[in-house]
């Protein structure tokens, strides 16, 4: 698929005074002159606040990181975790349509898209809720058939399954994210077969979907007034102020 920048464009973009402090805090990662090394956090920092890269933000990114717009065009159009027009206002579901997907069920889950969302990809919902594209391997095949929804991965997907999850997001809820069957992970549909015992002091979840739930912000733009910075190598002299984030009791 071809990827360019969208016809309409916005006049301007400007992060929020937060996510302005956490970019630059980003870019404290790098040696002096290898700031451009913060391109793909920051880009996507401005996904996570707008939706999706317009060509304001993906120059706003250049002038910050001192690179050639060309540079970050680049980056923005070689990566589909970038998305280069407007999506849905609630979220934008990355069908993976590769092999292993395509075999357990995939175009199954392009039917539910193409039924409750809009005939064709990228097109939003008319409710604007929603947005649908179908991907490349997203590396979870052997969870397949898989979804990605924000930065999060639903798997083991059915139609049923991925149908009520559309139903839920649109009510308002934040689904957990991870195996839709009921697997812990990876292992086998039928249950582990070695290592049985490996259940002793296990969370509740995987690391990710634990991490998913903990923030609770699959499907949030971010403003970054509620998001915690990540920037220990900052000392509490020069660390940016944000609110941490609010989890449920
Ligand atoms: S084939 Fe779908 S995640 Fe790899």
């Amino acid at each position: 698929m071809l990827r360019r920048l969208h016809a309409d464009q916005p006049a301007s973009f400007a992060f929020t005074p937060a996510n302005q402090a956490w970019a630059e805090a980003q870019m404290t990662k790098f040696p002096e002159g290898r700031q451009a090394s913060a391109v793909i956090p920051l880009l996507w920092r401005a996904q996570e606040q707008e939706g999706w890269l317009s060509r304001p933000a993906l120059e706003a990114v250049a002038d910050m990181l001192g690179m050639a717009y060309i540079r970050v065009l680049e980056v923005a159009t070689f990566y589909f975790m970038f998305q280069l027009q407007p999506v849905g206002q609630l979220a934008h579901f990355q069908i993976c349509g590769t092999t292993t997907c395509m075999i357990c069920g995939a175009e199954d889950l392009i039917s539910v898209c193409q039924d409750k969302i809009a005939a064709k990809p990228h097109a939003i919902s008319e409710n604007g809720m929603f947005s649908w594209e179908e991907v490349e391997c997203l590396g979870a095949c052997a969870n397949a058939p898989m979804v990605q929804i924000g930065k999060d991965y639903y798997e083991d997907l059915t139609a049923e399954k991925f149908s009520a999850l559309i139903d839920d997001l649109a009510e308002g809820k934040v689904p957990t994210p991870g195996s839709q069957s009921g697997r812990y992970a990876a292992e086998p549909a039928g249950g582990l077969t070695s290592l049985t015992d490996y259940d002793a002091g296990k969370a509740t979840y995987n690391a990710s979907v634990q991490l998913a739930v903990d923030l609770g912000d699959t499907v949030k733009r971010i403003d970054g007034t509620e998001v915690p910075l990540f920037t220990p190598w900052l000392s509490k002299a020069t660390k940016p102020k944000a609110k941490p984030i609010q989890k449920d009791a």
